[in-house]
């Protein structure tokens, strides 16, 4: 791996924990974001003794502006991928989402990576130089009645993310979307749901990394889910209501 920096955030835990060994060799630095500094501090020891150097930082993402703030304050990074993300479905015998849970979803899966990205992006165009991988999911192109909160705002950042790769273009500044499928970490063992085409963090990750590095500007994993995306792009809008409104 070619000397780099990479920050990561939500590395304390499954794919973002994943990306980070992944990318751990002799001449990357990584920083390494996330809440729990235990888990945090054993990922950066084991990409510590795969030859990386590693800073980690412990931060909550509900605080935008704070994040804006350490993020232009950050070394020169080669990539930024916000991977940093909340789950969350409302049960089936409550009537709507809280508007608590709801504001922590938008802000974490959305505002950060939206602040942050921008932040990153100003700096990587003034160098003319630098790769933005943002991760969403593949409910950005489904309206689930399960968790509009979730898809919303992974819908968002999808639409985000190919505005600003088209921006960032001229700029020399890549911007890919990953859209996870089940990936298998804490957040999707609390989906109690069938997970079909289920994957480890680790094989996912080394799917991302190489299709990040491949200059890829979408990424789907694992690639199943993209099947069934482009199948599901072809019904009726109404048809697929109907189908998700019996889930
Ligand atoms: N796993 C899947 O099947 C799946 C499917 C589709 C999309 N995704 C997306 O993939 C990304 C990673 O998810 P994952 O499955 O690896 O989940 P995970 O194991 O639960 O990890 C989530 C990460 O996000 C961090 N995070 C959450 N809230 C935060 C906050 N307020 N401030 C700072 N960091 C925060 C967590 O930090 P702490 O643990 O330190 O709190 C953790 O490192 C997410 O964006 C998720 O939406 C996952």
């Amino acid at each position: 791996m070619p000397a780099k920096t990479i920050l990561i955030t939500g590395a304390s835990s499954g794919i973002g924990a994943a990306l980070a060994r992944a990318y751990a060799g002799a001449g990357v630095t990584l920083l390494l974001w996330g809440r729990d500094e235990k888990r945090l501090d054993a990922v950066a020891v084991d990409c510590r003794a795969r030859g990386a150097v590693v800073a980690i930082q412990v931060f909550d993402l509900r605080d935008a502006a704070g994040f804006a703030g350490l993020l232009a304050e950050a070394p020169a990074l080669d990539i930024a991928i916000f991977n940093a993300g909340l789950g969350g479905s409302a049960p089936a015998d409550v009537l709507a989402e809280t508007p608590e849970a709801a504001r922590a979803l938008a802000e974490v899966n959305f505002t950060a990576p939206v602040v942050g990205a921008n932040v990153i992006a100003g700096a990587m165009a003034a160098r003319g130089a630098g790769h933005i991988v943002l991760v969403g999911s593949i409910t950005e192109s489904f309206p689930l009645p399960m968790a509009p909160t979730y898809a919303a705002t992974k819908a968002g950042l999808k639409m985000f993310a190919e505005a600003l790769g088209i921006r960032m273009a001229r700029h020399g500044v890549k911007v890919t979307l990953v859209s996870p499928g089940f990936i298998d970490t804490p957040m999707s063992r609390k989906v109690i749901e069938p997970k079909p085409f289920l994957i480890s963090a680790e094989a996912a990750a080394a799917i991302i990394v190489r299709k990040i590095e491949a200059g890829a500007r979408t990424i789907v994993v694992p690639w199943q889910f993209a099947v069934i995306r482009g199948f599901a792009n072809l019904l009726p809008r109404a048809l697929l209501r109907a189908i998700l409104s019996r889930v």
